[in-house]
């Protein structure tokens, strides 16, 4: 079952107009999408997903509530061409909750998690041809270095990656936490599964997931109608930072200080974090931060 992360916050934060047109990037199992769906009564809700489960999964559950809405299963980075393709060039909302579901991580063919046994896939989109195991098996010592680095943090990588290559073929997410695991210290080991991070920068690598948020964050500036918003979840400091500075750079003066000139405001931004309530019933959102952008 999959919790949706700082809920009521985001449904505030989106201000839903009952005629207004919404597009959910990140349906998963709809928790976001059905509040907004309720909230809807001439508008339309658009929703996205790359995993064809999720699009099944909850195409029944959001029937329940009306059928002002439309299902995807594309990129998100493709959102704005897929709008254009029914006709919609403006909305008054969007919401992404970054990385993956919880019905992802606890299946264990999909090879998301490091705590289940399972082939190395890691694939949000089924479709797609690149898994965990062509990277794991394939790729160079120094490009696996590089997405260690890029995408994660990863402590050690250079030494994890060696551990990769040294240990190769490596076939399951056991055998690959297994490999990190005898290259490191002790004392590494106890303090945080190193795993973590590496699971988390081979699945972001697999997923594009960078690059297709860089996408939307450009896109949805053009879409948004005055008094639209932006609201992106996200779960770890390299996603966040992405956003952060987004969001940053839009705000920023455009102006030399020194010149008294009064400027007009097009964004106003801010940031929320999960209740110590809401952490305590859902793991997930530990790590969440929603940045919320309000175009004036
Ligand atoms: C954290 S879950 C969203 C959960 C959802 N908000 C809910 O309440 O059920 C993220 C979902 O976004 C999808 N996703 C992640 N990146 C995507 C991308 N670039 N394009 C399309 N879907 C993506 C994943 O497949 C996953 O189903």
């Amino acid at each position: 079952m999959h919790i949706p992360v700082m809920l009521n916050e985001v449904i505030d934060s989106l201000n839903i107009k009952p005629d207004g047109i919404y597009v959910d990037l990140t349906l998963g199992r709809a928790g976001h999408a059905e509040a907004i769906l309720k909230n809807i009564v001439n508008g339309k809700l658009i929703a996205f997903d790359k995993d064809k489960i999720a699009i099944e999964e909850s195409r029944g559950r959001l029937v329940e509530v009306n059928n002002h809405f439309q299902l995807i299963h594309s990129d998100f980075k493709n959102f704005k061409d897929e709008l254009a393709k029914l006709g919609i060039k403006k909305v008054d909302g969007i919401i992404a909750d970054l990385g993956v579901s919880s019905p992802q991580l606890e299946n264990k063919d999909r090879g998301f998690s490091y705590n289940k046994d399972g082939y190395l896939d890691m694939r949000m989109n089924q479709d797609q041809s690149l898994k965990a195991w062509d990277i794991v098996n394939n790729w160079s010592e120094e490009d696996i270095v590089n997405i260690f680095i890029n995408n994660a943090d990863v402590k050690m990588p250079k030494r994890i990656a060696n551990a990769i290559i040294k240990n190769r073929p490596i076939n399951s997410t056991l055998e690959l936490v297994e490999t990190i695991k005898s290259c490191l210290p002790a004392k590494i080991i106890r303090q945080k599964n190193p795993a973590k991070t590496v699971f988390q920068a081979i699945r972001v690598a697999v997923n594009n997931e960078l690059e297709s948020l860089e996408c939307i964050l450009k896109d949805s500036i053009d879409l948004l109608n005055p008094n639209g918003v932006l609201a992106i979840i996200t779960f770890h400091s390299i996603e966040d930072r992405i956003v952060k500075n987004f969001f940053g750079d839009l705000i920023k003066s455009k102006h030399d200080p020194k010149i008294p000139i009064q400027e007009e405001k097009k964004f106003f931004v801010k940031v929320l974090y999960p209740k110590e309530e809401e952490i305590l019933t859902n793991k997930r959102a530990r790590s969440a931060k929603l940045r919320i952008l309000h175009k004036i």
